[in-house]
C-alpha cells in the first residue's frame, strides 16, 4: 500500500503522527505532504520520524537532483488520502489550485483519493463548503465523512475527524481485491412511503444506510451495481445506477423491471408489509367521529418474486427482528428461499434503524452462523459481502 498522506492546516493535524503509525501498522508505505498552514498544528520532524521519510512542504523539487517530488511521487502513489482536510482545501482542490506543495500534488496525483474533512461544524454546513465536498465525490473522491463530538472550540456538532480506526478502515478496504469484477449486483435500500391521502403516509425508521453502504462496498469491490431506493437524504454512491421508487409496490416493479442479468440481489430495505388499500384523493378531515378506520391490504413479497424467477439470482435477505432473533430469521430464510440471511435486531437503538453502526448475524442455507460485531455499516457491507462470495455458487 503505497500511500500519500496530505495534512492540511486544522487542529486535528496534531493526529496524523498516529495516523501514520497505525497505516504503517496495517502495511502501508506512507510519504507525507504537508501544507505551510499544517506545521503550525503538527511538527515535521514528527512525521518524519513515524513515517521513516523526509517529509514535502516545499513546493519546488530538490534542485541538487533535479527531481521533481510531485510527479516521481504520483507514479509511486496508489492512493492520496488528504486529512484533516480543512474547507480552504477542499475548496481549493473543488477548483484546481494548486498553489503549494500538497494542492499541486493533488493535481498530480493519477489514482484514487480518499479526503476526510476536519472543521467547525458551522463551516461544513457552509453552502459553500458543502457544495465543494459535494463537487469532490461526484469527482470520484471518496469523502470519509467527519465525525459529531465535542469541536475543538468548545462546540458540539459533525466536523470532528473521523477517528484514526475508522480512516485506516477505508483505505484497508481500498486496498480489498476486486473480488466482485465481471458480476451484477443489485441492492435495495431504505424504507417505504404508501400513501394514505396526499399529505400522510406509512412509513419506518429506515435511513438507507445499510443498503447504501453495500451498494459502495459492491462497487468498489468490482461489481456493477444498480440500487433501488426508498426516500432517503443520502446521495447516491458514485458509479451505482440508482433507482428511487416510493411505495412498495414500486419497488417491486423496478426490482423486476431490473433483474435480467443480476447475479446477486441484496435486501436491505424496509419495506411495508401492509399499504392502505386505498389512497383518499383529498386530505382526510378530523371531523369524522372518534375513530377513523383504515383498510390495509398486503403489499407485493419482492423476495418472494426474485426467488421465483428464471434464473434464479443469489438471495440474500434481511430481517428485522425485536425478539426471538435468530429463530425468526431462520424461518425467514427458508420462508423467503433466500440463500443468506442478515438478521437484524432492531430493539437495539445503537445499530439497525438509521444508526451509523450495525451488528449482525447472518445465517446461510447450509446451517452456519455468523456474527458480524458492532462496527461501521461500511464494514458490515464489506463482511456480508465477503459472507456472499464465499457461498456464491462456482460459475
Ligand atoms: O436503513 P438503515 O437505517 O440503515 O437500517 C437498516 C435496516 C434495519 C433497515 C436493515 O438492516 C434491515 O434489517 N432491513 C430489512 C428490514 C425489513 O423489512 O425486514 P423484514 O423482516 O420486515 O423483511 C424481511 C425481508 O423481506 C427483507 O429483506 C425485506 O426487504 C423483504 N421484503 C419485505 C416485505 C416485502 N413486501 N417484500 C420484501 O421483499
Amino acid at each position: 500500500m503505497n500511500i500519500v498522506l496530505g495534512v492540511t492546516g486544522g487542529i486535528a493535524a496534531y493526529k496524523t503522527p498516529e495516523l501514520v503509525r497505525r497505516l504503517r501498522d496495517a502495511g502501508a508505505d506512507v510519504r507525507v505532504i504537508l501544507t505551510p498552514n499544517a506545521t503550525r498544528f503538527v511538527t515535521p520532524l514528527s512525521l518524519a520520524t513515524v513515517s521513516g521519510h523526509g517529509v514535502i512542504i516545499e513546493q519546488w523539487g530538490d534542485p541538487e537532483t533535479g527531481a521533481v517530488d510531485h510527479i516521481e511521487l504520483a507514479r509511486w502513489a496508489e492512493l492520496l488520502l488528504i486529512a484533516p482536510a480543512t474547507a480552504n482545501f477542499i475548496a481549493k482542490m473543488a477548483v484546481g489550485i494548486a498553489d503549494d506543495a500538497l494542492s499541486t500534488y493533488a493535481i498530480a496525483h493519477r489514482r484514487e483519493i480518499q479526503v476526510a474533512p476536519a472543521m467547525n461544524w458551522s463551516m461544513l454546513q457552509h453552502p459553500t463548503v458543502a457544495q465543494n465536498i459535494e463537487t469532490l465525490r461526484n469527482r470520484g473522491v471518496e469523502i470519509i465523512d467527519p465525525a459529531s463530538g465535542p469541536l475543538a472550540e468548545g462546540e458540539e456538532g459533525p466536523g470532528r475527524l473521523a477517528d484514526i480506526p475508522v480512516i485506516v478502515e477505508r483505505v484497508q478496504q481500498h486496498f480489498r481485491p476486486k473480488d466482485l469484477q465481471g458480476r451484477a449486483v443489485l441492492v435495495t435500500a431504505g424504507p417505504t412511503r404508501e400513501p394514505i391521502d396526499p399529505v400522510r403516509f406509512f412509513s419506518n425508521r429506515s435511513s438507507g444506510k445499510m443498503g447504501y453502504a453495500i451498494a459502495e462496498a459492491a462497487r468498489r469491490r468490482g461489481a456493477a451495481v444498480t440500487l433501488v431506493s426508498g426516500p432517503t437524504s443520502l446521495s447516491a454512491p458514485i458509479g451505482v445506477n440508482v433507482t428511487r421508487v416510493t411505495t412498495a409496490s414500486q419497488m417491486h416493479d423496478a426490482v423486476m423491471q431490473n433483474l435480467a442479468g443480476q447475479q446477486i440481489v441484496i435486501k436491505a430495505a424496509a419495506v411495508a408489509d401492509f399499504a392502505p388499500a386505498a389512497t383518499a384523493a383529498q386530505k382526510i378531515k378530523k371531523d369524522q367521529g372518534n375513530e377513523l378506520t383504515l383498510t390495509l391490504q398486503k403489499s407485493p413479497d419482492i423476495l418472494s418474486s426474485i426467488a421465483a424467477s428464471s434464473p434464479r439470482p443469489f438471495i440474500v435477505a434481511f430481517a428485522a427482528e425485536t425478539e426471538s432473533l435468530e429463530e425468526n430469521a431462520r424461518e425467514k430464510l427458508l420462508r423467503k428461499k433466500a440463500d443468506l440471511i442478515v438478521a437484524n435486531d432492531v430493539a437495539d437503538p445503537s445499530i439497525g434503524f438509521d444508526s451509523d453502526q450495525n451488528e449482525v448475524l447472518v445465517i446461510s442455507r447450509d446451517g452456519t452462523t455468523t456474527r458480524i460485531e458492532k462496527s461501521s455499516k461500511l464494514t458490515v457491507a464489506n463482511r456480508i459481502l465477503d459472507l456472499v462470495v464465499e457461498h456464491l455458487p462456482r460459475d
